[in-house]
């Protein structure tokens, strides 16, 4: 049996010269927990040139959507950018990774923090019922160079807000969005780390530090971004999951940018 099914792109959205979203369609057979990636990819001289993506759709959704870079010399990205509605793209069938609520000890607030394209598993989560039904607040934080890096904004600040469902569940008074952005002028600038840090980000947002007791953490981003907020965490006394299957504080996940 082959390790790839064949879809189609349904959906192509360009967000500025670096960045684009796409839709798929999707296996029947193709099950997911929010906040997992799977391989993506084209025939490139006929093999499958395959990349992880997390997933950005979330799991009772039809179809699936991705977030991705566009790099000049991308192997793939160079390729994958050009694609146009009823294309051919291929999606691996068994979809993984640690960004899942089961590897999570209950808490009271749950930290998103993301830079880049390490945006896309928390698109998935933020669509995710069980999200707001275990805990009293969710923060999503964003951290980009650029202002118009910081995609998915409508979805975040008016689309799932005004969405029935999501309102019933308090999404209103639950998901804190937090963007920053660090080469130009916005609201909030400067990195992530720098907001934890001088405590800017707890004080825009209304909740005290990092605490073991009450809060956990996903995190999604370049390396430099991870190992830096993972020392943050520590220093507050927050333990990383071991290994998926054992539950922490904290769990992460590289945003896959090497494509
Ligand atoms: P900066 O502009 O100061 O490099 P990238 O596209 O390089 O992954 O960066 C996305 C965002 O993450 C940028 O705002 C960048 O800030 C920030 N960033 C890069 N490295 C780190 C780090 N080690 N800790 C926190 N934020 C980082």
């Amino acid at each position: 049996m082959a390790a790839f099914n064949v879809e189609k792109i349904t959906h192509v959205h360009h967000w500025n010269d670096t960045l684009f979203s796409f839709k798929t369609t999707r296996d029947v057979a193709l099950r997911f927990k929010n906040g997992q990636f799977v391989m993506i990819g084209l025939e490139v001289n006929g093999k499958p040139l395959m990349r992880a993506y997390s997933i950005a759709s979330a799991n009772y959704e039809e179809e699936l959507e991705f977030f991705s870079i566009k790099v000049q010399n991308g192997p793939l990205t160079s390729i994958l950018q050009k694609v146009q509605v009823g294309d051919e793209i291929l999606i691996s069938k068994k979809p993984t990774g640690t960004l899942v609520h089961d590897d999570l000890l209950p808490g009271k607030n749950l930290y998103f923090l993301s830079s880049g394209t390490g945006l896309a598993p928390f698109l998935a989560l933020i669509r995710d019922p069980e999200t707001y039904e275990k805990y009293e607040k969710v923060i999503l934080v964003h951290g980009t160079r650029y202002v118009s890096e910081l995609a998915y904004q409508d979805l975040i600040e008016n689309e799932l807000p005004n969405h029935e469902f999501f309102a019933e569940l308090g999404i209103k008074d639950k998901l804190i969005y937090y963007p920053t952005v660090t080469r130009e002028d916005f609201h909030t600038q400067g990195r992530v780390t720098t907001a934890i840090e001088t405590g800017q980000l707890f004080e825009k947002i209304g909740l005290p530090r990092f605490n073991p007791e009450t809060d956990r953490a996903m995190l999604c981003g370049s390396p430099a971004f991870l190992k830096d907020v993972c020392a943050l965490l520590d220093a507050h006394g927050m333990k990383e999951s071991p290994r998926m299957g054992v539950m922490g504080d904290y769990v992460i996940e590289r945003a896959f940018v090497e494509k």
